[in-house]
């Protein structure tokens, strides 16, 4: 039994593709919109490996309305999207700003006019934990609460917050629109806001992972190329901030319980009809780089390398999520913890160097099919 359609964009990426698994395992149908500018069409067949099911798959970029169009027009029965399809780089939205706005924003905006024609009134999009900016700004804002005043330092969390706005604006117009007509079925028009804090982890099968197809950008995938030797080592972008050993802090979720995060929200979507809505999903945990260091060394057996060197612009000293209102509203929080998240990336990356440019290690692949 199908229990709805739902479009994901960027569903070939690291999270996408996750929850891409966690819709088909809780019986969605997915179609997926990627334009493969960071991902790997693969990561299809892993998710069959896994689940038996293979998500529908078009390759297009989220700018582009007329295909976006088609898409829609050929599978009628989508009523609802979750939203990846970005470029996601901290530094390189600053020496390329215009690029992640017209990305990000463009195709954000792209999107919402061809859910509308389509009639398309769900959307859950991925925003980041980066829009709060330097939340210890105010005081008793750390772990940050979804009230938290938003202020991103940064050209790619302002795009992220300027999605938030745009989304917010288009769907209270909708259902304002839908009240002044007179019109039943304003309520329809719903979005869940998610303000991501750092997934990581793998997939435990040792099958899929993240698999970005130029430099990492986030801490744990680089460890794990140190680890490989694909690294020398490790570069930990300043020492001096204000944290019990001068690194900055992060909450780290694993990418399975971000995937059900998102299953869980497009359920409470449909069936709460809320409105708009923003939602942290983190741990509560906080933790330094040199703690995830720590953590990681622990799993492959010994100390890796590392380098401390000046802050990077835009960086800020924490963000650790209040992850209270996802606790309760949606009655979701996190199962798995950081120490289970670098065992999964260790057992994905010393299996897979290559990635999905390489076979799946048969004895993995044999360990799905008993499971199954
Ligand atoms: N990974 C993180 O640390 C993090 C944290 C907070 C928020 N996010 C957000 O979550 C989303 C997914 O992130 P991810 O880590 O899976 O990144 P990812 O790069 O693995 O996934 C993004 C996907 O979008 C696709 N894409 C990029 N531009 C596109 C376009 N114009 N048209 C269609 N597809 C396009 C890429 O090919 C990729 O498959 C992004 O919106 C990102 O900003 C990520």
């Amino acid at each position: 039994m199908v229990v709805g359609s739902v479009l994901v964009t960027g569903g070939t990426g690291y999270i996408g593709s996750f929850t891409a698994l966690a819709l088909l395992e809780a019986d969605y149908k997915v179609v997926i919109v990627d334009n493969l500018y960071n991902s790997s069409k693969e990561v299809l067949n892993r998710i069959e490996l896994i689940c038996g099911k293979k998500p529908d798959f078009y390759e297009a970029d989220v700018c582009d309305e007329a295909a976006l169009d088609k898409i829609f027009a050929e599978h009628p029965d989508i009523d609802s999207v979750i939203h990846f399809g970005a470029l996601k780089a901290v530094g390189e939205s600053g020496e390329i700003p215009l690029e992640y706005y017209r990305v990000n924003v463009g195709g954000s905006i792209s999107l919402l006019q061809s859910m509308t024609k389509h009639n398309v009134s769900n959307i859950v999009f991925s925003s980041s934990a980066t829009v709060y900016g330097d939340a210890t700004r105010f005081p008793n804002m750390i772990p940050i609460p979804e009230h938290c005043p938003i202020g991103p330092t940064n050209p790619y969390g302002r795009t992220k917050s300027t999605v938030e706005g745009i989304i917010t604006d288009h769907i209270e117009a909708q259902r304002n629109n839908a009240t002044k007509k007179g019109e039943a079925g304003g309520e329809k028009w719903n979005a869940a806001l998610l303000r991501y804090f750092n997934p990581s982890g793998a997939h435990p099968s040792g099958i899929m992972g993240e698999n970005p197809l130029g430099v990492p950008y986030n801490l744990l995938p680089l460890l794990a190329q140190v680890a490989i030797g694909k690294r020398e080592k490790l570069l930990v972008f300043g020492g001096d901030y204000e944290s019990k050993d001068g690194t900055a802090i992060r909450d780290y979720i694993h990418v399975l319980d971000l995937a059900q995060g998102h299953l869980v929200a497009l359920n409470y979507l449909r069936t709460n009809t809320p409105g708009v809505k923003a939602w942290n999903l983190g741990s509560g945990r906080g933790s330094t780089v040199f703690e995830m260091i720590k953590a990681f060394n622990a799993v492959v057996g010994r100390e890796l390398p590392y380098q401390v060197s000046p802050r990077r612009p835009g960086d800020v000293l924490d963000l650790t999520a209040n992850p209270t209102l996802a606790n309760q509203e949606l009655n979701w929080k996190t199962k798995l913890t950081l120490e289970d998240a670098c065992a999964d990336l260790w057992k994905w990356t010393e299996n897979n160097p290559e990635g999905y440019n390489q076979e799946p290690p048969k004895e993995f692949v044999e360990a799905l099919k008993k499971e199954a």
